[in-house]
């Protein structure tokens, strides 16, 4: 691997990073200079192929980033105004932002706070007359619990988007996310399970028409819509598609780590391990904690600061319910709004997760997370 492993910042957050490149990415980076590093191109076309099928869709659209990607489909959305999104409370700023700033009202839905995705039970509730579209984030990488999901949009008559920034390869019932609804969007960030050098994004959809609507949007419109500016570039496709030939790799990798984990973490009072729901393939882009602060005797920024402080651990606080951050309170939203995702949200932790870790890193990791539990336990912290 070409991406180093520095033994003294094992656990600090680039570590925890999905970018993991080798001299095959380097290889394929070259070709691309010695042809000028053009932009989207046909390794863009061959990326797009791929990675579709590689999800279970019949086409993709690569794009600059996720937000890229959604930007086009807010644009195919044709929102107007009053028309209304449900997004879960527990997701990024950027699974809303868009349609917020294409006209749409985002209405929150609460999460479910074992699998920290969109709580089928609450949904219909929120759907109205208004109701344009249901967003549905897959959290950490598992799939929302599709069937319902399908079954209420389909009834409602509403366009299903799916965020599936964390869950490239993630499967429900043996299917790809790519068989269901209508939009799935992944990002390659350079934290996400499959990187483009940073940056990049890919929509999805079996709508071949809506497909090629969104190539054109990508590039300007092409001179038939009002269109934007998002597109991959070659060289980031180049090292996409060596990506993909590792992601299978570095998925059993995370998945294996993260049971390995749950081993270790199941008997410690006051820390919940992830929740699975039956028949699903999660690929554990995050391994997300639920701690309980009175069994735990300590709350979770303590423990986070205190993982930090005495065993360098960087455990992260994904994610603040999007409705309480301050421009979406500009908006009227804000605490309340969802109770059992906000309760949830300020009781999850993500531990650091990805496949550059083996199974000895792990054991030294829940050491160090035991250390600091008995530390507070015996008053020492
Ligand atoms: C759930 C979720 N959605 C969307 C995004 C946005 O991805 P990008 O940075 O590629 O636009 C992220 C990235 O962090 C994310 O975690």
């Amino acid at each position: 691997m070409l991406s180093p492993r520095l033994e003294e910042n094992k656990w600090d957050l680039p570590h925890s990073y999905g970018s993991m490149y080798g001299v095959e990415e380097a290889q394929a980076m070259l070709e691309v200079l010695n042809e000028w590093a053009p932009t989207n191109n046909k390794r863009v076309r061959e990326y797009e192929s791929r990675f579709s099928t590689f999800v279970g869709a019949s086409y993709g659209v690569a794009t600059n980033s996720w937000g890229g990607a959604a930007h086009l489909v807010a644009i195919m959305m044709d929102i107007k105004e009053g028309d209304e999104i449900i997004v879960p409370a527990m997701a990024m700023s950027a699974t809303a932002n868009i349609f917020v700033r294409e006209g749409a009202k985002i209405v929150f839905a609460e999460s479910n706070p074992r699998t920290f995705n969109i709580d089928v039970e609450k949904l219909e509730e929120k759907i109205t007359s208004k109701t344009k579209a249901i967003i549905i984030v897959h959290m950490c990488g598992q799939p929302c619990d599709m069937d319902p999901i399908v079954d209420i949009a389909r009834r409602h008559g509403l366009l299903l988007v799916q965020d599936a920034a964390h869950a490239p390869g993630a499967m429900y019932k043996g299917k790809g996310l790519g068989e269901f609804g209508d939009y799935v969007i992944y990002s390659f960030h350079q934290a996400k399970n499959i990187c483009t050098l940073g940056e990049g994004g890919m929509v999805v959809t079996n709508n071949k028409e809506w497909a090629e609507k969104l190539k054109k949007l990508r590039g300007h419109g092409a001179g038939l819509y009002i269109g934007v500016s998002n597109r991959m570039t070659e060289i980031q496709a180049a090292v996409g598609l060596v990506q993909l030939d590792r992601i299978k790799t570095h998925t059993e990798t995370r998945r294996r780590l993260s049971y390995y984990i749950n081993e270790f973490i199941r008997d410690i009072d006051g820390l919940s391990t992830p929740y699975e729901i039956s028949d699903v393939y999660h690929v554990y882009h995050l391994y997300n904690l639920l701690v309980d602060e009175k069994r735990l005797g300590m709350t979770k920024n303590e423990l986070m600061r205190y993982l930090w402080k005495k065993r360098r651990i960087m455990a992260i606080s994904y994610y603040p319910t999007v409705n309480c951050l301050p421009p979406y309170k500009e908006l009227g939203h804000g605490e309340g709004e969802c109770p059992i995702t906000e309760e949830m949200a300020a009781r999850a932790i993500a531990l650091p997760m990805s496949p550059r870790y083996t199974e000895a890193d792990i054991e030294e990791m829940v050491t160090g997370i035991r250390d600091v539990v008995n530390m507070r336990k015996k008053g020492l912290i």
